[in-house]
């Protein structure tokens, strides 16, 4: 791997206490380009702005996937990712669906450690404190035939992260639009999954929600996943959550959920959740809670969700289920608690 280390550090600029998701980068950025049937020797060079070809086929056709991923700093100074080889299955599965080659397990793990080790002063401890961790692959091959490209570009940029939310979420079901259809790419982490979300969330934030919850395209009877989050109700006792599909992304948060409620003795029901049956469990008091889970988002509860003009409100809970499991999942990212299925991986 080259690596071309920075000249000057920006870490002095940068409030960690004041960080908006998303908008500082790390000093050094990961690469290595795919050309001739092959990926070429891995790059590190100082984080900034790259240089392509305007008729490459990434801003023609979108032919470009991505991941979320997080390292955690602990008290003692070590730095953990959690379940990284998730990430690395998951790009490459987005990859296939998109036509792009799969990216070698070696060079992900190589770089993405270089690269964490090198920016490690970037991490920091504390609660709530992460390092958002972005891979991605564009299709780089200029002209604009509408064709796959026979030229990619692997990155990893890093951002250091607090929370993705500042304050209640409220959602809209949704009614008219959708984000994904059978058979189409809603379990890819694909660029433009995200990017057709846009209108709708912006229509729907002019209501006063932050987010939507979609339905299925067929009937819009069933609910699926939000825009950066897998959903989970709890009814009386009971965790429910969509099965993951072709249409629903299968989340490293949400599987993880789901093990921690099964390993607290919680019953976790995973099939097809009705917006009636939700909207009813509201009416009659049994729906206790909602809530969003994802990597960047961590577990998010819901406040209320609007659907068909109406808005319910969710009870405040005691000890609510979000609670505990983002507890849990902190203790165990943070390395304060066992991890009994192998999840942290030291860096
Ligand atoms: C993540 O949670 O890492 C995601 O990829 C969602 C993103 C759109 C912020």
């Amino acid at each position: 791997m080259n690596i071309t280390k920075t000249e000057k550090s920006r870490i002095e600029e940068v409030d960690f206490n004041n960080l908006t998701f998303g908008s500082v980068f790390t000093d050094h950025m990961f690469f290595c380009d795919y050309k001739n049937g092959a990926w070429q020797e891995p790059q590190i060079v100082p984080y900034g702005p790259i240089s392509i070809d305007p008729s490459a086929k990434v801003f023609h056709y979108g032919q470009a996937v991505f991941e979320g991923m997080k390292a955690f700093k602990d008290d003692a100074g070590s730095t953990w990712l959690f379940r990284p080889e998730e990430n690395w299955e998951r790009i490459n599965k987005s990859s296939e669906r998109l036509a792009m080659p799969a990216f070698p397990k070696e060079f992900f793990f190589k770089g993405l450690e270089t690269l964490l080790n090198l920016d490690n002063d970037w991490i920091k401890a504390g609660d709530g404190n992460a390092l958002y961790i972005r891979p991605f692959v564009i299709a780089t091959q200029p002209g604009v035939s509408a064709s796959p490209s026979d030229q990619y570009r692997f990155m990893i940029i890093c951002a250091p992260a607090q929370a993705y939310y500042s304050g209640e979420v409220s959602v809209l079901f949704a009614e008219k639009y959708s984000r994904a259809a059978d058979g189409g790419v809603g379990f890819a982490k694909a660029a433009g999954n995200y990017a057709s979300q846009f209108y709708p969330t912006n229509l729907a934030k002019e209501r006063g929600y932050q987010q939507i919850v979609w339905t299925d395209a067929n009937s819009h009877e069933y609910l699926e996943e939000a825009g950066t989050m897998n959903v989970f109700f709890r009814i009386g006792d009971t965790l429910l959550t969509a099965p993951t599909s072709d249409r629903i992304l299968d989340g490293v948060t949400r599987k993880s959920i789901i093990q921690l409620a099964k390993d607290a003795g919680i019953t976790v029901d995973v099939r097809p959740v009705k917006v009636s049956e939700i909207v009813a469990a509201s009416k009659s008091g049994e729906l206790k809670e909602i809530f969003g889970a994802g990597t960047a988002a961590v577990i998010v509860p819901f406040k209320s969700f609007g659907h068909q003009e109406k808005d319910y409100e969710l009870p405040a809970q005691e000890d609510s289920y979000a609670a505990r499991f983002k507890k849990a999942l902190k203790d165990i990212q943070y390395n304060r608690a066992t991890d009994p299925h192998g999840w942290r991986y030291e860096v």
